[in-house]
């Protein structure tokens, strides 16, 4: 029988997920050499040519990509194995794995830091990431907890919406269009725009709004960063279109302004998401009813 190591099977789901070793490496906090020598030992193991390397890429060869239908079991039945073992340590302790949209880090980062003081026992790893990382993410079943905007099609998972999460139209205090009332979209869409990447759920949003609309919208200038946004509307590139969570201290100090524009604010709403079926440990349950009865102190 090979010996083959749960290690290696939880490295092998990384570099196949990345397809890179570095980027496995950097997510499981190993180095480069160690995740390549572990997958040698694997392919050696089971004497199977896992992958093609092509210069610094690698792909996966066919064999590989069939055996990720029995490595991802494996997983999946090992984090329910810790789930189960985080269930009978109870609430107290244990390890709460949370993803977050990076737009709703703006609130979610201060409940953590509440439920933390109340739990200080709990391990938190806390992921801000971008949608496409957090549907992969769902897909292999990693996170307690997610939140985010709309929770993907296709995948079977439980999910709650538990706050509005209003998108606003931003400008520089000194925009020709400041004070003005009912603007409509085609003044707003006369002008120029920084927006999100490809990819981000707020962008999403926007662009499905403005095309139902009959409006266009497009970026001169595209950022993966809200804080980036918001300086790079406030410095006078453009509008923004951003959620109203992420400018609070921005009005509260005239840095920036909202436009009273027609069919705004975009109404939207926060998620909590979690695969069906997922063993919730006793902290997960514990954070779930925190923020289902908290989050709207902390906006
Ligand atoms: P973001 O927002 O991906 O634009 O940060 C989260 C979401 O709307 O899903």
């Amino acid at each position: 029988m090979p010996r083959v190591t749960l290690r290696q099977i939880i490295i092998f789901e990384e570099v196949a997920r990345y397809k890179s070793h570095t980027k496995a490496a950097a997510k499981l906090h190993m180095t480069q050499p160690a995740v390549s020598m572990q997958m040698k030992q694997f392919e050696e193991s089971l004497d199977i040519h896992l992958f093609e390397r092509e210069g610094k890429a690698i792909s996966l060869t066919k064999e590989a990509e069939n055996m990720r239908t029995y490595t991802s079991g494996i997983m999946q039945s090992y984090r329910s194995m810790m789930e189960y073992t985080e269930q009978l340590k109870g609430v107290h302790q244990g390890h709460l794995v949370v993803s977050v949209a990076t737009t709703a880090n703006y609130f979610t980062t201060r409940i953590l830091a509440a439920f933390s003081h109340e739990h200080p026992q709990v391990k938190i790893s806390l992921d801000v990431t971008n949608r496409e990382k957090i549907l992969s993410q769902l897909a292999h079943n990693e996170p307690d907890q997610v939140i985010m905007g709309e929770p993907p099609r296709g995948l079977d998972l439980d999910y709650e919406t538990f706050m509005d999460n209003p998108l606003v139209v931003i400008a520089p205090p000194d925009h020709h269009l400041v004070g003005k009332k009912c603007i409509t979209l085609s003044d707003l869409t006369k002008e120029k725009f920084v927006g999100r990447e490809l990819g981000s759920g707020t962008r999403e949003a926007i662009e499905r709004h403005m095309n139902k609309a009959g409006a266009r919208y497009e970026c001169s200038l595209e950022m993966s960063s809200n804080e980036a946004i918001k300086h790079a509307v406030a410095a006078g590139f453009g509008l923004g279109i951003v959620s109203q969570h992420t400018i609070t201290m921005e009005l509260d100090n005239h840095y920036l302004v909202l436009l009273d524009v027609e069919g705004f604010p975009i109404v939207r709403h926060w998620h909590l998401v979690t695969r069906k079926g997922r063993v919730m440990s006793s902290v997960a349950k514990a954070f779930r009813e925190y923020i289902l009865e908290k989050a709207k102190d902390y906006v």
